[in-house]
């Protein structure tokens, strides 16, 4: 077996590929003593992994939906886990502030954050997390980071729950049930800059997957209420950190016209809300600059950088 400089990882992977294993057998292969290796199974246990000692060795029974530094060692990003949170974006800024890149996901946050100030319901089950990078873009071109991280997470969805699901306008996974249109997930996205070069970007993702929804959010849905099953998170995870990395590596041109494709706002009559008011009109397309270009009843047309988006029901 190749070794890693990892041995609780090591141990892991062993445990993994041999129903049974003997603490004696681990030590040996791992060169290390057998009271290291009962340390470590210890460990372990003691982060979720239900381990089995039995008279002829330790067996892993299956862990299901466990998320933790081990299970995701394998990301380009470093990983921090926590159990509970206030929000994953507090974190994320003190690691961003040590120039730090790394992925934070939490079981629970007691202060989820929402785009505009709002809460952000976050109970077990659920994947919170918020990726801090330092993307080589200008200023101008951050707005790409909130469209490559819904197409990333509308493409780990599509890919590992194999469901068709549709993007709003500026940044909502949405899945279509009959005619309701129905939130999986949402991103939301701080940047520190300065003049016109990013110091860095943390983008916070929040998707429902096997959580209970809170009766306060009835536009919310879960993976597990349409599939009715549960999914392993870190597939999710996994696939979606390997489409944003890939999706950096696309041209501005392209990623937007991707974004288009999935859209579910362009084309329809919306309500745009932002603190200066509220704008009705046509969604006509979304503008080199990232912007929405809304034709108003007066057939002015408005480019919109921020705001919620609400499809109306008729077309103009
Ligand atoms: C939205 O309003 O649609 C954006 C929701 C973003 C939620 C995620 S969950 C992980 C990260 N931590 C937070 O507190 N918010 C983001």
């Amino acid at each position: 077996m190749k070794k890693t400089k990892n041995t609780k990882q090591d141990i892991l992977k062993l445990l993994k590929e041999n129903k049974i294993i003997s603490g004696e057998k681990i030590a040996k292969i791992l060169s290390i003593s057998r009271t290291a290796v009962w340390k470590h199974i210890k460990d372990l246990k003691r982060k979720g992994y239900l381990i089995k000692a039995t008279p002829k060795g330790y067996s892993l029974i299956d862990n299901g939906d466990l998320l933790n530094e081990e299970e995701l060692a394998y990301l380009p990003y470093k990983v921090y886990y926590y159990k509970e949170v206030t929000s994953t974006m507090d974190i994320a800024k003190e690691i961003a502030e040590k120039g730090e890149e790394a992925l934070i996901i939490a079981e629970t946050q007691t202060k989820g954050k929402g785009r505009m100030g709002r809460f952000w319901y976050s109970p077990k089950g659920g994947i919170w997390m918020s990726l801090v990078i330092k993307p080589s873009f200008s200023l101008k071109e951050a707005y790409l980071l909130t469209y490559i991280a819904s197409l990333a997470t509308a493409l780990a969805i599509e890919k590992i729950a194999g469901i068709k699901v549709f993007l709003k306008w500026p940044n909502d996974i949405i899945y279509k049930e009959n005619d309701k249109e129905k939130k999986l997930a949402g991103i939301l996205l701080e940047v520190k800059a300065e003049i016109d070069k990013i110091d860095y970007a943390i983008i916070g993702i929040g998707i429902n997957v096997n959580n209970e929804i809170s009766s306060l959010v009835p536009e919310a849905i879960s993976l597990k209420e349409i599939l009715k099953k549960e999914l392993k998170r870190k597939d999710i995870i996994k696939e979606l950190i390997k489409e944003f990395k890939d999706l950096l590596k696309v041209e501005s041109i392209k990623i937007l016209n991707l974004w288009k494709d999935k859209s579910l706002t362009l084309g329809r009559k919306v309500k745009i809300i932002h603190p200066e008011g509220e704008k009705m009109g046509l969604a006509l397309d979304i503008s080199d600059d990232g912007a929405l270009l809304l034709k108003t009843e007066d057939t002015k047309i408005l480019k919109i950088y921020s705001g919620d988006c609400i499809h109306l029901r008729n077309f103009l």
